[in-house]
């Protein structure tokens, strides 16, 4: 067992504001009803975070989701963030619960195996979809993008009926949701989904 005793982490700020933080609670609340609805608890799914970034999304989903993921893959293509978010799972990765890839997902063709969930909240930042088209058929989907224009944006979302047909093709749509953030400096929304790969 790996234990990590006062290791320095660097996380940028951002991963703590008050709209990423908002955007992860409102996933995890939304996925423990939707859970309830559409999964059968019966069978056990492997997590696969896309663009986890520095961990701070699986760490508040697994901290108080009721859903037990037996496998937690996380993927970054930025080796430092990947490296980041494995400390900060820490707790699920001394269980040996936790996997971590620092790849391109557009390149990445997982196991074939239908149970499984793949979230990405991080669609906004991903030049390509394919990532999805490599998913297994069956297996589940939350997704979130946005409206909210940045340099690191290259794949807004307009709105939430633009993010429905974006992937409408791709994905079986059981839930779409929308969340508005108005700040005294801007205005934008989170738009999510889930469902299950056509
Ligand atoms: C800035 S963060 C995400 C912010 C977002 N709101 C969130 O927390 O989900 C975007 C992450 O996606 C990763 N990323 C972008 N494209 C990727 C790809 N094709 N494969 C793997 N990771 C990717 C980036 O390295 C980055 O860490």
């Amino acid at each position: 067992m790996k234990v990590y005793f006062c290791m320095q982490l660097t996380i940028p700020s951002d991963a703590f504001s008050d709209g990423q933080v908002r955007s992860k609670m409102w996933l995890t609340h939304s996925f423990n009803s939707w859970a309830a609805k559409h999964l059968n608890p019966e069978v056990r799914l492997t997590l696969n975070w896309y663009g986890s970034w520095v961990g701070i999304g699986p760490l508040l989903l697994l901290s108080s989701t009721t859903v037990h993921f037996n496998q937690i893959n996380v993927f970054d293509q930025d080796p430092t963030s990947l490296k980041t978010s494995l400390m900060v799972l820490n707790h699920w990765f001394i269980q040996n619960r936790v996997h971590g890839d620092s790849k391109d997902v557009n390149t990445h063709i997982p196991a074939q195996d239908p149970h499984q969930l793949f979230i990405n909240t991080a669609c906004e930042h991903f030049t390509s979809d394919n990532w999805l088209k490599l998913i297994p058929k069956d297996s589940y989907v939350l997704l979130q993008s946005t409206n909210m224009t940045h340099d690191e944006h290259l794949n807004c979302s307009q709105s939430l009926e633009d993010f429905r047909k974006r992937y409408h093709a791709l994905v079986d749509i059981f839930e779409l949701s929308q969340l508005d953030f108005h700040y005294t400096n801007k205005e934008f929304s989170r738009f999510m989904l889930f469902g299950q790969k056509k």
